[in-house]
């Protein structure tokens, strides 16, 4: 999203809210792509012990502060998103970098795969 909403594709704070408000207002109709579906109960304790403090107990969005919604994601995303956080690719933060590089990679896997199969 970032990529497509920074200000060299769209003039200003305005056009990426108005972008943004319209985006979120889309019904999903593709079911999203899961994982292996081996190790969901692990995904999902992960999720409770180092995210849901921030994204909520089920990752649904948390509009308020700017959360956005990890439920219903496709897995391969969700999981590249965890790859480019924790080797700071992208432009979350140091804190959560920080946390989700203590993540390892089969966990990161079956986060990913749990919240893929969770309701928005
Ligand atoms: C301290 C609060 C906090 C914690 C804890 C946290 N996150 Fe986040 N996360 C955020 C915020 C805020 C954003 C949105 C930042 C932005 O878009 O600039 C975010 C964004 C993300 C994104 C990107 C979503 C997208 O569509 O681009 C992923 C994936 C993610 N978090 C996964 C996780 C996972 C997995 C964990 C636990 C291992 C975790 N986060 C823990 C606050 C947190």
């Amino acid at each position: 999203m970032q990529h497509f909403s920074n200000n060299d594709h769209l003039a200003g704070d305005e056009a990426v809210e108005a972008v943004s408000r319209y985006v979120a207002g889309l019904q999903r109709v593709m079911p999203p792509a899961t994982g292996s579906g081996r190790a969901l109960d692990a995904g999902a304790a992960e999720f409770a012990r180092s995210c849901a403090s921030c994204h909520g107990p089920r990752g649904q969005a948390v509009a308020s502060r700017g959360i956005p919604a990890l439920a219903r994601q496709h897995a391969s995303y969700l999981e590249r998103k965890m790859r480019e956080a924790a080797a700071g690719q992208n432009s979350i933060g140091q804190s959560h970098r920080a946390i989700i590089s203590r993540i390892p990679p089969e966990r990161a896997e079956a986060i990913a795969d749990w919240l893929s199969r969770e309701p928005l």
